[in-house]
């Protein structure tokens, strides 16, 4: 029988428990995926405190991402894949488990030069950093373009300050710990900060930066427009500061005060561009993800997911504490197989 983490409620890291449940029969053009390791991302935290909406019914196994091997293919599902072929599964919901059934346009092949642990942590985070910086902020990013990255020791952030730099870019890379700074000056970065030790604007002149990958929301996303050179762009794509509980009224206020808010008539006068995407409804809106170009993309120029700690499955609500801690570095990831 396959075990999953189960969001059955709202609530704190302590409601994630692991349980024994009942196999599916396959569906003609599903396919069912014996899971080795589980991407864990901010957007699971979120979801699991209520806030996420990009989310099935409750109750559902959580979990966007990870790496297993093939271990029953539907008769109608795509040929491309074989019983016992390694995958990588990008799907809304169900990864916290030994096994998912998911359909076949939820199932891509393995990067071939990836550890599992790589494979499992590879794709929800580097395909928004490759849209992020190759697709929507492509003019920003290269040579001679000065870039912002907040967050930028985490999964998101390791990725995209990879991307960026392959591409020869000036990287700040802001984060809320100095215990992040060394893995930072390891993938290149030119500029170190710590936001948590005083504002951002402190140490950025205004006018100083051409693009900002912006995850943090409150003063962080608000002194992040502030040093946008005029043209220059920010593209918002969470706000990981957010302190919302569902369960604990005081924290709406806080969490009012967190969302990023801008005021565009003023955004005309200093123009400045401020955006924002979200993965999963891009692709529900029909989008395809720019999977073979990602994929060349890191093959070319040698880059890999930098994985942080790894826990047990059981442990799912442990691996939430530490990345809301803020202590976690890279790719945070859960192993599914005995
Ligand atoms: N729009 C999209 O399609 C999309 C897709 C994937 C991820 N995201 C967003 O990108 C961001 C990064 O995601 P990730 O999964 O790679 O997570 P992550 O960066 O590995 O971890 C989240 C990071 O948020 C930072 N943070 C800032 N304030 C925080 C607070 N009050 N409590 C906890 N953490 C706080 C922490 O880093 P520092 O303290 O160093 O800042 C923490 O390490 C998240 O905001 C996520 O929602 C968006």
């Amino acid at each position: 029988m396959p075990s999953g983490v189960f969001l059955k409620r709202s609530g704190s890291s302590k409601i994630l428990k692991i349980e024994e449940y009942k196999s599916e029969t396959l569906k003609k053009d599903e396919i069912r995926v014996k899971l080795h390791y589980a991407g864990v991302n901010y957007a699971d935290i979120l979801a699991r405190k209520g806030i996420y909406k990009w989310t099935p019914k409750k109750p559902y196994v959580l979990g966007f991402e990870g790496s297993g091997e093939i271990l029953e293919i539907g008769e109608e599902a795509d040929n491309r894949f074989k019983i016992g072929q390694n995958v990588i599964i990008g799907s809304q919901y169900g990864c916290y488990s030994t096994e998912i059934i998911t359909k076949e346009n939820q199932v891509f092949p393995i990067v071939p030069q990836y550890s599992m642990q790589e494979n499992g942590g590879f794709l929800a985070t580097w395909i928004t950093a490759f849209i992020g910086l190759c697709v929507i902020g492509r003019q920003y990013v290269g040579k001679n373009k000065k870039i912002l990255i907040n967050s930028a020791a985490g999964g998101v952030g390791t990725s995209a300050v990879q991307i960026a730099k392959e591409l020869g870019t000036e990287v700040v890379g802001a984060v809320g710990n100095d215990k992040k700074f060394g893995i930072l000056e390891e993938l290149g970065v030119d500029q170190v900060i710590n936001y948590q030790k005083q504002p951002l604007a402190k140490y950025l002149p205004r006018d100083s930066i051409d693009f900002c990958l912006e995850s943090v929301g409150g003063k962080v996303f608000s002194d992040s427009v502030k040093v946008l050179k005029p043209l220059g762009m920010l593209l918002t794509i969470g706000i990981s500061s957010i302190d919302f509980s569902i369960w604990r009224p005081l924290s709406w206020l806080k969490t009012y005060r967190t969302l990023p808010r801008v005021n565009v008539l003023k955004m005309i006068s200093e123009n400045k561009i401020i955006g924002g995407f979200h993965i999963g409804r891009l692709m529900d809106s029909g989008y395809k993800v720019p999977w073979n170009e990602l994929v060349d993309f890191v093959t070319k120029h040698n880059l890999r997911p930098k994985i942080g700690k790894i826990f047990q499955l059981k442990d799912a609500g442990i691996a939430h504490d530490f990345i809301e801690s803020r202590e976690s570095i890279g790719k945070i990831l859960l192993k599914c197989i005995e």
